[in-house]
């Protein structure tokens, strides 16, 4: 297993922010979500430094569909970055963490009445809309409020990204943004003048996730820049803003080789200077929105070993307390993770098992075929990685508890989100008595 951010070993044992992880699942038992704090601050800087945001103005606007805690929000602010939600849930937790609206970017294909209200009650900086249908809804919200509101157009730009099928959104065939080919987005320009309390300053697009290749996201810069240019000489609408939404793919097990956020950063923003210097515009303002390379490395997950089944000539299942509930990832995706015996680091590897979560449902595979040092009932197997869309996506299926979310650093460890009981499961059902 690779070691990531501030991943240490001492004596064989693992230890993360310099505690060992033997202790944390003593204090906390699992299965547990351990969070790096300091690689999570790292991540954000080095964004923030290689995204030109001092010198050039532009921004960072982390994703909180990878994982938001209120912890995680106010970790995001105190770095600086801005924040990108899609859901009232999502809007309503960074509102009651004490970030400030004006730096929120509010996405989606489907905000409903009350999550556009609830968007123009707290002042949300932008709304990224997507369609025709929420352009009208905005700007009836706004008549009646007497409010003007910041829009950025998603676009479909068309690119294909190098990614799971599943997570790609920036093809043509996609049930987000405004289709460029087939004139949507002119449409949807044209129409601006019918609305009065819609301000348009910028343009968004989002060409998939997990990427690792850079030329996709250097053909987007290509396109929106040019749109940019078209957009002022058709409509004379000045795009001060353009946001190439997120993406960036970092390591999950051996064969990853994702180019540091640096590498990125670099490439696009020297692109987009030579994009706009041929074809004769004015650098906009860049954003960019990481979700899975601020946090998929700084979270790992640590479970208790149960049942091994040894099936002779076929495969060994090592069972944790933990799965699909809390990282759906691997069956909804075949994604990869990497896995190791927390007490054991650098002990040979002995012997090859897949690991099983204790889900009812023969799907539920952490990971497969995977060799591993010696192990035994009780031992504590750490996954690592798991920061990005693990918690955020967990669930309660067969009525499973949601894990503890704690976080480390230089030696302390905090609870950020408590275990879920048994009695929370039940919260919010009603039985006639
Ligand atoms: N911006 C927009 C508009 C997005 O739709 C997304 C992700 C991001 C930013 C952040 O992308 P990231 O940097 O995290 O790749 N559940 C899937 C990932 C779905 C991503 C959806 N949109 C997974 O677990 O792989």
């Amino acid at each position: 297993m690779k070691l990531n951010g501030s991943m240490t070993v001492d004596e064989k044992v693992l230890h993360i922010g310099d505690v060992s992880c033997i202790e944390l699942s003593e204090k906390y038992s699992t299965p547990l979500y351990v969070i790096d704090e300091k690689l999570v601050r790292q991540n954000c800087r080095d964004y923030i430094n290689n995204f030109k945001v001092k010198e050039r103005k532009n921004r960072v606007a982390y994703a909180g569909k990878a994982f938001l805690p209120l912890y995680m929000c106010k970790l995001i602010k105190e770095e600086g970055l801005y924040l990108d939600v899609v859901s009232g849930g999502e809007l309503y937790t960074a509102h009651k963490s004490g970030f400030d609206m004006e730096k929120i970017i509010f996405h989606g294909n489907n905000k409903t009445l009350d999550e556009i209200q609830m968007g123009i009650d707290l002042g949300v900086g932008i709304f990224v809309v997507d369609n025709f249908y929420e352009l009208d809804l905005i700007e009836k919200i706004c008549e009646e409020k007497l409010a003007v509101q910041n829009i950025y157009f998603r676009i479909t730009p068309g690119i294909e990204a190098h990614t799971h099928e599943y997570i790609k959104t920036g093809q043509i065939d996609s049930k987000f943004g405004f289709t460029l080919v087939n004139g949507d987005l002119y449409k949807a320009i044209e129409s601006m003048s019918n609305y009065k309390n819609i301000n348009l300053i910028g343009l968004h697009a989002h060409i998939g996730s997990q990427i690792f290749d850079v030329q996709p996201f250097l053909d987007e810069v290509d396109i929106m820049m040019n749109l940019v240019k078209e957009i002022k000489e058709r409509y004379d609408i000045e795009i001060k803003e353009v946001d190439l939404g997120g993406g960036i793919g970092v390591y999950y097990t051996q064969g990853d080789q994702p180019k540091t956020i640096k590498e990125f950063c670099e490439t696009i923003v020297k692109r987009a200077d030579e994009i706009c210097d041929e074809i004769n515009i004015e650098v906009p303002t860049l954003i960019i929105e990481p979700g899975r390379s601020i946090i998929a490395n700084a979270g790992s997950t640590l479970y208790e070993v149960g049942s091994i089944k040894t099936i002779k000539d076929v495969r060994t299942y090592v069972s944790v307390n933990g799965g699909m509930t809390d990282n759906i990832r691997p069956s909804l995706y075949q994604a990869g993770y990497e896995c190791a015996i927390v007490n054991k680091i650098g002990e040979e590897k002995l012997s090859q098992v897949t690991v099983a979560g204790k889900c009812c449902e023969s799907g539920d595979i952490l990971i497969s075929d995977t060799d591993i040092m010696d192990i035994k009932s009780g031992d504590i197997l750490i996954t690592s990685s798991t920061g990005a869309y693990g918690y955020s996506m967990a669930s309660n299926y067969n009525k499973i508890p949601k894990p503890a979310v704690v976080s480390v650093m230089d030696g302390k460890s905090k609870i950020v989100c408590k275990r879920q009981n048994y009695k929370d499961l039940l919260a919010l059902e009603i039985m006639d008595k």
